[in-house]
C-alpha cells in the first residue's frame, strides 16, 4: 500500500487548511453609508480575524457613531462623508452601503484614493456612473467586488453548473424576473423610493438580483437591444402605504418593469420584476436550450434562494422526462460571510474580484437601457462605451 499523508486520509483537513485565515496580516476597513444593509457588513466583518473596522462616514449628523456604538465599537473615528473619512485616514478597503445615487461618487473617490472597494448592489444608477466606475477600478488596479450574495449559494451555482455542462445544450431563450405582490421597501423610511436617494426602484434593487442570476449562468453575453416598460401605479397610491399616505408623495420611482432584451450571441431575454402587482408572481425562470430546458420555481433570487427544487426537462430515446434536481442543503458560512470573505481574500492575494464589474456593467446597460427605453418608448439600441 503507499503511504497516504493524513491530508489524504483526511479530505477535510484540506478544507480546513484552506479555510485558514492569516490573522496576523489585517486589513483596514472603513464603512461608508451606515445604514440597514451595513449592519449586515459589519455583523460579517466582526467575524472576520483579519479585519480593522477602523472609520466609518455617515451624511446624518451623529448616525455613523450611533451604528458604531450599537455594534460595540467605541474607537472607530466617524465623519461626515465618504471624502472626509478618506481624506483623513489610510484604509485597505471600504464597503460602500450608501444609497443608489452615491455608489458612483463614494466607489470613484475610493478607488482613486488606492482603497480596495466592496461596493453594494445595485452598482449605480446609470451606465454612465457604471462606466466611470470601471474606469477608476482599471487605473487603480484595485479590488472592486459587487455586492451580490446570492452567487455564493450553491444552488445558484448549480444553475451556472447546469449550462457551463452543457446539460441545456445551445441556450437561446431566457425568461427571469419575480417580485412581491406588496413589498415597496419602506421600513425605514424613504431611502429605496424617492429619485434623489435611489434613482431607480424594483428595477435595480431586486431586477439586478435576477438578471444576475441567468446572465452569470450564461457567460454574460454583452446586451444588444432592449424594449422597456417601467410603471409606479402602487408606488403613487396613498393606500398602498397603510398609515403612511406620504410615501405616496416621496415615491419617485418604478415598482414594476418589464423589458424584452437581445443579446450577443442570439440569446433573447424576458424580463419583469414587482415591488407591487395584482397577482402571486410573474413566472418562474425558465432557461431554454435546444437539447433541454431547466425550470428554475418562481424566484426569490434576491435572497440567495431559487424558491424550490429546479426541473430539467429533457428527451431521453425520443421520450419526454423531467428530472427534479433536490435543492442542495447549502450548510456553512452565511451568504453574506462568504461575500466579505471572498472580497476579503482578493484584496489581500491578489485574486481576481468575486464579483467582477466587467460582467456588472452589462447588468447595469441592461437596466439603464430599460429606464431609457420606457422614457422613449420604442426599443433602444445598448452602446456601452470601451473602459
Ligand atoms: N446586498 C443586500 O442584500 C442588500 C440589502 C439591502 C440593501 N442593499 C443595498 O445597500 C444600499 C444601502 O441600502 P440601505 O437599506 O442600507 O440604505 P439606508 O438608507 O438605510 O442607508 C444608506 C446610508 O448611506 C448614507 N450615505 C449616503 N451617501 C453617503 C455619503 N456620500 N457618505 C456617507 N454616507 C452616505 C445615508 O445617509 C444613509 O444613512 C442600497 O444600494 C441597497 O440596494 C443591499
Amino acid at each position: 500500500m503507499a503511504n497516504l499523508s493524513s491530508k489524504e486520509l483526511n479530505p477535510n483537513a484540506i478544507k480546513e487548511e484552506e479555510k485558514a485565515v492569516e490573522s496576523n496580516r489585517k486589513l483596514k476597513v472603513g464603512i461608508i453609508g451606515t445604514g440597514w444593509i451595513a449592519a449586515s457588513h459589519i455583523d460579517s466583518y466582526k467575524r472576520m480575524p483579519d479585519v480593522d473596522i477602523v472609520a466609518g462616514a455617515d451624511l446624518i449628523p451623529g448616525k455613523a457613531e450611533a451604528f458604531f456604538k450599537k455594534n460595540g465599537y467605541e474607537n472607530v473615528r466617524c465623519y461626515p462623508d465618504h471624502k472626509a473619512m478618506i481624506d483623513a485616514e489610510e484604509l485597505d478597503a471600504v464597503s460602500v452601503c450608501t444609497y443608489n445615487r452615491t455608489h458612483a461618487e463614494c466607489s470613484i473617490y475610493a478607488l482613486e484614493h488606492g482603497i480596495h472597494v466592496l461596493l453594494e448592489k445595485p452598482m449605480c444608477v446609470t451606465l454612465e456612473e457604471a462606466v466611470e466606475i470601471c474606469r477608476a477600478e482599471k487605473k487603480s488596479g484595485k479590488v472592486l467586488s459587487i455586492g451580490f450574495q446570492p452567487r455564493f449559494d450553491a444552488n445558484m451555482k448549480m444553475i451556472k453548473k447546469i449550462v457551463e455542462a452543457g446539460d441545456l445544450g445551445e441556450v437561446y431563450y431566457i425568461q427571469t424576473g419575480g417580485g412581491r405582490r406588496r413589498g415597496i421597501p419602506t421600513p425605514y423610511g424613504t431611502s429605496f423610493i424617492t429619485d434623489e436617494t435611489a434613482g431607480i426602484g424594483a428595477l435595480a434593487d431586486i431586477g439586478c438580483y435576477s438578471l444576475d442570476m441567468v446572465l452569470n449562468a450564461v457567460g454574460y453575453p454583452k446586451p444588444l437591444t432592449v424594449t422597456g416598460y417601467k410603471s409606479d401605479f402602487f408606488g403613487k397610491d396613498p393606500v398602498t402605504f397603510e398609515g403612511h399616505p406620504e410615501y405616496a408623495d416621496a415615491f419617485g420611482v418604478d415598482d414594476f418593469a418589464a423589458a424584452f432584451i437581445r443579446l450577443e450571441g442570439g440569446i433573447v431575454l424576458d424580463f419583469r420584476i414587482a415591488w407591487a402587482m395584482n397577482v402571486d408572481t410573474p413566472g418562474d425562470t425558465i432557461i431554454l436550450g435546444k437539447k433541454a430546458g431547466l425550470r428554475i420555481p418562481s424566484t426569490d433570487c434576491w435572497n440567495g434562494s431559487t424558491g424550490g427544487p429546479m426541473t430539467l426537462y429533457h428527451q431521453i430515446g425520443g421520450k419526454s422526462f423531467d428530472t427534479v434536481i433536490p435543492l442542495i442543503d447549502d450548510k456553512g458560512p452565511s451568504l453574506f460571510d462568504r461575500k466579505i470573505r471572498s472580497f476579503l481574500d482578493a484584496c489581500k492575494y491578489d485574486l481576481p474580484a468575486p464579483v467582477p464589474s466587467s460582467q456588472i456593467l452589462y447588468n447595469q446597460a441592461i437596466i439603464d437601457g430599460i429606464v431609457k427605453s420606457a422614457e422613449a418608448g420604442r426599443e433602444i439600441e445598448i452602446v456601452i462605451p470601451e473602459i
